[in-house]
């Protein structure tokens, strides 16, 4: 079990991005990990795969955030950040989803097996 309260016990922690604006993606990267952080319009966050599931060398923190999706900025797939379903294509197939927590300033992504760990 991951979640003690509201807090991911065995997550990456990333300084300071709790502050981030509401409505934008973030690349983030744990070793050779690409993660997007997106904080959706309703100040919530979330945190996906940032390689999109039609072509992975496209990021989806460079596309654009409505509500609680993210749009690829390649070819304009949209995914459901809750969930990481692809909601048009091109793309199929669903974006990994990482559980995430706000502690502070800092927001902590369930990450559960690093790569290099
Ligand atoms: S690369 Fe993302 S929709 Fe094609």
């Amino acid at each position: 079990m991951f979640c003690k309260g509201s807090i991911l016990v065995a997550a990456k922690r990333f300084h300071g991005l709790a502050t981030v604006a509401q409505g934008t993606a973030t690349r983030l990267l744990c070793g050779e990990l690409a993660i997007c952080l997106v904080r959706c319009d309703d100040g919530r966050f979330f945190a996906v795969s940032d390689a999109c599931t039609h072509e992975d060398d496209a990021s989806l923190s460079d596309g654009w955030v409505s509500g609680c999706q993210i749009e690829c900025a390649r070819h304009n797939s949209i995914f459901d950040l809750q969930t990481g379903a692809a909601l048009s294509i091109p793309a199929i197939e669903p974006v990994k989803t990482y559980r995430t927590a706000v502690d502070g300033d800092d927001i902590l992504i369930e990450i559960p097996n690093p790569p290099g760990s």
